[in-house]
């Protein structure tokens, strides 16, 4: 047979190796022609949408109301009768036009990398070989990318390599981790190790009420519901002492772990934020750690969004003491610029993977294989996407000097916007950002003014910005995750910003 005929049109050919029915017919060609005519389009239309993009010509978010969108995309006659294949290129237009757009240099509002549009390809290999690769078997290369990029992150956060198929070092000498889809689920998997480590009776018994999570109000959400998934209950969560702008107060920790301990319960693990969602703040991890060492206590570091500060030599002192914690979460697709989803939980010591997971699938695990290793014993899902390839995509394009580049660049910008903002009459800054993300207000505006001036800034089409409570003061925020963001893009929002108000608008 080959594959290699370009005149291979004919639609009975039995050696013809097409796709099976039912898949977007009718078709010219083999399945590979096929795609590559289809994919050439939807290229060419991406590559477009990007430049536009870009260039910020377009809306950044186009709102409209969700039914009038289905509509237009005519999904529920395409879910009835099919026949997208080949009108993918065109269809492909009005779907663009739905979409949020990242690389806009107005979009400011949440952290979500903006992917290096090359790496995107990886998504488009995935997609075809579509290999799970959570057992060996079923994608060795996926595997042997996600075996590489954990062995990168943890030499990052000093830790130890990874056990590679055939090291017989002694237990407990190699870290360990696995790639998860997203920083949520990440932490539900560190603190799962965490409630083994503290309580190895817990996956078989469960119905624990005595174990407690010592976490920053401002932790991320997933932090409280992984403890209600985990059976201790979001009550379990108990506030660690912060200060005004919620960085926790290392000098106060051991007097809150000691007060749970003598009511009888126990510290499962003490949370610190690397850095914290709302104010891109870091807590001091080296103290914190140092009090976790003194108590008997795991420390785990949610670096979903800041732990990219390793890669910097100017900002990688926000991560010092990383080295001594028990757990670290890193969102490849945050500040690392892999397309969504793909975290990181990287664990220091291997054997706390081993003691975190029990499962028994005869039809998945019958015997030992020696080439490679199966990371299904490390993670909740069982189909899991090649997401070691969408980290190295990432990665690979330019070296990770590049990604730390983006990372000091992306948090001098956040530096000059806060000056920006404060020399101008009006706006507050709270605190010098110490990350990429940026807190303000518009001081004559409530809390809810604020809320009314980002709601109008998104209907008008040029700036996404996001909103977030501190302490109950409510501020605009800034995530500057786009590459395109610059300091006339800070200074068209505040001009912005001040029209609004002059309009009456933003009013306290
Ligand atoms: C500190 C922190 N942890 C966890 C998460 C959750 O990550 P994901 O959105 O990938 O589930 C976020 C999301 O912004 C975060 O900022």
């Amino acid at each position: 047979m080959n594959h290699q005929d370009p005149d291979r049109h004919a639609v009975d050919d039995r050696s013809n190796p097409r796709e099976s029915p039912g898949q977007g017919a009718p078709r010219r060609g083999t399945a590979g022609e096929d795609l590559r005519r289809t994919g050439a389009a939807v290229i060419d239309s991406l590559g477009r949408y990007l430049d536009d993009s870009l260039r910020g010509a377009e809306r950044v978010v186009p709102l409209r109301p969700m039914a009038e969108i289905a509509a237009d995309l005519r999904a529920r006659e395409l879910i009835r009768s099919g026949g997208l294949g080949e009108g993918l290129g065109a269809w492909v237009e009005s779907y663009l036009a739905a979409t949020t757009r990242l690389h806009h240099p107005g979009s400011m509002a949440h952290q979500v990398g903006v992917p290096a549009p090359l790496s995107a390809l990886g998504e488009l290999v995935q997609g075809v070989t579509n290999n799970p690769m959570a057992i060996f078997e079923m994608g060795p290369g996926a595997a042997a990318l996600e075996m590489t990029v954990i062995e990168w992150m943890l030499q990052r956060a000093g830790w130890h390599a990874p056990r590679w198929p055939g090291d017989a070092s002694a237990p407990g000498s190699r870290s360990a981790g696995v790639l998860t889809h997203g920083g949520s689920l990440a932490n539900l998997t560190a603190l799962l190790a965490a409630r083994a480590a503290a309580a190895p009776e817990a996956w078989e018994s469960g119905g624990l009420t005595d174990l407690v999570v010592v976490a920053p109000p401002s932790s991320h959400y997933s932090v409280a519901r992984a403890a209600s998934i985990l059976g201790l209950g979001a009550r379990a969560v108990v506030a660690a002492p912060v200060d005004a702008r919620e960085q926790i107060l290392p000098d106060r920790l051991p007097g809150v772990c000691a007060g749970v301990r003598a009511r009888g319960a126990r510290v499962m693990a003490v949370v610190a934020n690397a850095c914290a969602t709302a104010t891109g703040l870091y807590d001091r991890l080296d103290e914190i750690a140092r009090c976790c060492e003194e108590g008997g206590y795991w420390c785990h570091v949610d670096g979903a969004h800041g732990a990219t500060a390793l890669l910097s030599p100017r900002h990688r002192d926000r991560m010092k003491g990383v080295e001594r914690a028990s757990s670290l979460v890193w969102d490849a697709h945050k500040m690392l610029r892999a397309p969504c989803l793909c975290a990181a939980v990287l664990l220091r010591d291997e054997r706390w993977f081993d003691a975190a997971f029990h499962e028994d699938a005869s039809y998945l695990f019958y015997g030992s294989q020696s080439e490679g290793f199966d990371f299904i014993h490390r993670t909740v899902e069982c189909t899991k996407s090649g997401l070691g390839l969408r980290a190295l995509a990432a990665l690979a394009l330019e070296g990770e000097r590049a990604i730390a580049d983006y990372y000091e660049d992306r948090c001098a910008l956040a530096a000059r916007a806060a000056a920006l903002i404060r020399a101008r009459p009006g706006f507050e800054v709270p605190f010098e950002p110490a990350s990429n993300i940026v807190c303000f207000r518009w001081t004559a505006a409530d809390n809810d003014g604020q809320v009314a001036i980002r709601d109008a800034l998104l209907r008008g089409g040029t700036h996404h910005l996001s909103s977030a409570e501190i302490g109950g003061t409510r501020y605009l925020r800034l995530s500057l995750m786009a590459p395109a963001t610059t300091d006339e893009t800070i200074a068209d929002v505040l001009d912005r910003v001040e029209r609004l108000a002059a309009a009456g608008l933003a009013r306290a």
